[in-house]
């Protein structure tokens, strides 16, 4: 029987930690039944973004490469558009297998599609019901390309059937045809896999002097938080007041682009009150051990990235969201998690919340655990 081809593209770090589970689904697995070969598109490059993710998470090194690097979404996109294609005839895979909703994956299924190469999307069917998120846009296009829809939770696979997106036994897999299975979340598979790794290799706790303290883990990257002074501002002052009522520290790992926000003028009040606060401390973006070290043993998360709320979910963490909505609405109707925007009082009610919280109920809305075996049983299934 032949080997199926996979070329897997990626380019942001939520992404690269999502390929680790596939990747290390195959080689335990399936080596043998699958070749996947790797594109980065190097949306990412700042090596606390990309390379440290590629060691600790065991993900096999890119066969390919294309540089990318930051610009505007059209610029960044078309870079990338380009260069994937010409890789994708190059490589001749059976399938390109694309995840989220990055600029990264919305130029691999253009060009895949136009190529009639079929795409694979995992973690489809997510939807903010917001289109001025760059990221809905991406996954609105993404999932109606594709020939897999790989989703993570019901809710996702009940969004792909609102939007018309079903499968039909009688006819060939397609665009037009796809198939979809509800799979549960890779991220799940990470963190089962990798919780007890972390545990054992970590030493940030220790590193920042956290050992039997409590604290907050806080990250804030999203273009809408970052781009909008008045927002970011919000934010940040609602940081301190949190660390002030609760006499707790806050630990915030920040993006770049967070960053470099920070350093314009018009931040300089509210940056020196955060850098004057001996409870907030500002620190470089973390590898995948160490965030989940700190989710593990934080008393709660505040952030507006879409894979840390699930992440302190998987770890039982109540979470405050930076966002008026959210695309994993289990999390809030779970009673673990609140939408708290840019609202310092909203923040400070949802801190109260998850401070007093007794762990409760965290049901198993992500899967078993196995996502990435079923996703790669499934190409299996369908294109050997
Ligand atoms: C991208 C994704 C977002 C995801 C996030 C994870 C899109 C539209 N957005 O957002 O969905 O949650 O990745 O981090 O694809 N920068 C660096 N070094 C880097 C990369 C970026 O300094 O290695 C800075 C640059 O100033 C750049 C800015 O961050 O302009 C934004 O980077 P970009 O890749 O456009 O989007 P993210 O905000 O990272």
């Amino acid at each position: 029987m032949s080997m199926v081809r996979i070329l897997t593209v990626v380019g942001a770090r939520p992404q690269f930690i999502k390929a680790s589970a596939i990747s290390r689904c195959i080689k335990e697995r399936f080596s043998g039944k699958i070749r996947e070969n790797i594109l980065h598109t190097g949306q990412h490059y700042d090596e606390l973004l990309s390379d440290v993710f590629f060691q600790q998470m065991q993900i096999p090194a890119p066969t390919y490469h294309l540089q990318a690097g930051s610009a505007s979404h059209g610029k960044q996109t078309a870079i990338m558009l380009e260069g994937i294609e010409n890789i994708i005839k190059q490589d001749q895979p059976d399938v390109v297998l694309v995840y989220g909703d990055t600029n990264s994956t919305l130029a691999a299924s253009l060009a895949a599609a136009k190529l009639h190469v079929p795409v694979a999307h995992v973690e489809a069917g997510l939807r903010s019901f917001n289109k001025k998120m760059p990221e809905e846009v991406n996954r609105i296009v993404t999932d109606h390309l594709s020939s897999f829809l790989f989703t993570p939770t019901h809710q996702a696979y009940l969004n792909l059937e609102r939007e018309g997106l079903k499968h039909l036994h009688s006819k060939a897999v397609s665009a037009d045809n796809p198939v979809i299975i509800n799979c549960g979340d890779v991220m799940y598979d990470n963190v089962l896999y990798f919780e007890k790794l972390a545990q054992e290799h970590s030493t940030i706790l220790k590193d920042l002097n956290l050992e039997n303290t409590p604290f907050i883990l806080c990250t804030i990257h999203r273009d809408f938080n970052t781009d909008q002074p008045q927002r970011l501002k919000n934010i940040l002052e609602g940081l301190i007041v949190i660390a002030q009522t609760f006499e707790i520290r806050i630990i915030v790992p920040l993006h770049p682009r967070t960053k470099n926000t920070l350093a314009k003028p018009e931040f300089e009040d509210i940056a020196k009150q955060i850098q004057d606060n001996k409870l907030i401390k500002i620190i470089s973006p973390l590898p995948y051990f160490d965030i989940l070290r700190l989710l593990s043993c934080c008393s709660m998360a505040i952030t507006d990235s879409g894979g840390l709320q699930k992440e302190a979910y998987f770890l039982k963490k109540p979470v405050a969201i930076l966002r008026a909505e959210t695309e994993w609405t289990e999390i809030i109707e779970s009673g673990n998690g609140w939408l708290v925007d840019d609202d310092p009082l909203l923040l400070l009610n949802a801190c109260k919340q998850g401070m007093e919280y007794l762990h409760g109920d965290f049901p198993l809305y992500y899967g078993d655990g196995d996502a990435a075996g079923k996703i790669i049983q499934t190409l299996i299934d369908y294109l050997q």
